[in-house]
This record gives structure tokens, sequence and C-alpha cells, in this order.
């Protein structure tokens, strides 16, 4: 029974620690970084199209889609296919980052532009 109660006392404390993180301001500096380790900007511009949709318009695109992070997640790790201008398709580049809580840092950034 006192393992019980401790147990549902750290789910909470877990639940409560989830909540905070999600509530957690971006880290602007971080998610420009990883983007540039990883060459993101070769192809995006925050508000120019390059060979990709400049991020801000992808952020109008997705920012009222309930489901618009777990979608750019998913894009950034599974290697779609992507559209270039020229009309050609290839797997868009794999995020490569160490760390799931900045590749999320990372799109959240991009959903606020
Ligand atoms: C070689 C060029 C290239 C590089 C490098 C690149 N992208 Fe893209 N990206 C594209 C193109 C082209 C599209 C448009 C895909 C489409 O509309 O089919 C795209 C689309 C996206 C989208 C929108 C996906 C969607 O479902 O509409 C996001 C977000 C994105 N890129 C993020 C990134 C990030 C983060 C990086 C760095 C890891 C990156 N891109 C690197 C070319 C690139």
């Amino acid at each position: 029974m006192k393992n019980f109660r401790l147990n549902t006392f750290f789910a909470a404390a877990i639940a409560v620690f989830c909540f905070s993180v999600n509530a957690e301001e971006i880290d602007v500096d971080s998610a420009k970084a990883l983007a540039k380790q990883n060459n993101c900007f070769r192809c995006h511009g925050t508000d120019k199209d390059k060979d990709g949709p400049a991020w801000n318009k992808i952020a109008a695109k997705f920012k009222a889609d309930s489901k618009g992070e777990e979608k750019l997640l998913h894009h950034l790790s599974s290697g779609e296919m992507a559209k270039f201008p020229d009309g050609h398709e290839e797997a868009h580049t794999i995020l490569k980052s160490d760390d799931a809580k900045q590749t999320k840092n990372l799109v959240d950034w991009i959903l606020s532009l």
C-alpha cells in the first residue's frame, strides 16, 4: 500500500514535470544551432523560400493543426519524399540530434515563426 502511494506520488510528479516542460519557453538559440549543424538553412530561410519553403510559411500551414508538431517531427525523422521547386522529388534530410528535447525545441521554434 505504501509503495502504491509512493508510485502515485511519482506519477503525479512526472505528470507535473512533463506539463511544465511543455509550457516551457522555446530556446531559440539552440534551435538555430541545431538547424545550422544540420544544414537546414541551405534549403530553408526563416522567412525566405530557398529550395525548401520558408519556415514561417510552414508555420502558417501547421500552426492551426493540432497534430502539426507531430507531423513535423515525423517529417524530420522519416526521410519522406520532398518536392523541390524544379519538380523533382527526393527524400528529405533526416534531422540528426542526440536529444529528443532539442528536436522538439526546433520543431516548436519553426511553428512559432
Ligand atoms: C536539400 C534541401 C533541404 C534541406 C537540407 C532541408 N530541407 Fe526541409 N524541405 C525541403 C523541401 C524541398 C521541402 C518541401 C517538401 C514538400 O512540400 O514536399 C521541405 C520541407 C520541410 C518542412 C515542411 C514539411 C511538410 O510536411 O510540409 C519542414 C518542417 C522542413 N523542411 C524542415 C527542415 C529541417 C529542420 C531541416 C534540417 C534538418 C531541413 N528541412 C533540411 C528541402 C530541404
